[in-house]
């Protein structure tokens, strides 16, 4: 299930959940001494990752992570790593841990292996999960076009497994849906018409395989929380 926030300003929006997200974190922290964030790349949450920065948290206590990247050198323009330490990574958060990714040059059986027990163990069942779409409705990596996405919308997969896209760039490691599902919240962060005009799409049917964010929309055990700003 679902419920749509709209914002007239991209600004409010980021302000509103950074705001929330803050609240969510302080909650887990309060409550076990510790909280976990899978935050998304892509150009639309650059202005929420430094409104979020700036949060008077106890970051030291709060571990980031993505929910996919891209298996480029963190270095490159491309890098949802990069992205990460430059815009959320700053100001107050500069104190927050890092669960890599993108670790090593290649995405081999055994670095996935790697990966996955660290990540059970560091920083799954996710606290808070924000997701972005893309306009064929994939979400983190779990793209339409890709030969993976039976094993990436499956319920039983290991946490994180490669990706290899046909209509994007770069081959990803991305949390299966699986994985992602369990987080004890999850958001849903677009921006513009054009993704109002593909959320709609993905409302109005429920093929999870054409549409992965569809798999976030309609599940009655997750209540994805859409944030939306013109
Ligand atoms: C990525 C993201 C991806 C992104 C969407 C939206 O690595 O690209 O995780 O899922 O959230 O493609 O990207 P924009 O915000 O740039 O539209």
């Amino acid at each position: 299930m679902h419920q749509i926030n709209d914002f007239k300003q991209r600004s409010d929006l980021d302000i509103a959940l950074a705001d929330k997200v803050a609240g969510m974190l302080l909650d887990a922290i309060t409550l076990k001494g510790k909280a976990s964030l899978a935050v998304s790349g892509g150009s639309t949450p650059k202005g929420f990752f430094t409104e979020l920065s700036k949060k008077d948290l106890p970051w030291r206590d709060i571990t980031v992570t993505l929910a996919d990247e891209r298996w480029v050198s963190i270095d490159s323009d491309a890098s949802n790593t990069r992205l990460v330490h430059e815009n959320l990574l700053q100001n107050n958060a500069v104190n927050a841990k890092f669960f890599h990714l993108k670790q090593g040059d290649s995405l081999t059986s055994e670095t996935l292996a790697d990966l996955n027990l660290a990540a059970q163990s560091a920083l799954l069942p996710l606290d808070v999960l924000i997701l972005g779409m893309g306009e064929d409705g994939h979400t983190a990596s779990l793209f339409p076009c890709s030969e993976q996405i039976d094993e990436a919308l499956a319920l039983s997969t290991a946490p994180l497994l490669k990706v290899v896209p046909k209509t994007a760039p770069n081959d990803r490691i991305t949390f299966s849906f699986a994985y992602l599902k369990q987080s004890k919240n999850t958001f849903l962060h677009i921006s513009g018409e054009s993704k109002k005009a593909v959320l709609n799409k993905a409302l109005a049917a429920t093929n999870i395989k054409e549409m992965p964010i569809r798999a976030f929309l309609q599940d009655p055990e997750i209540n994805t929380n859409v944030y939306w700003a013109e």
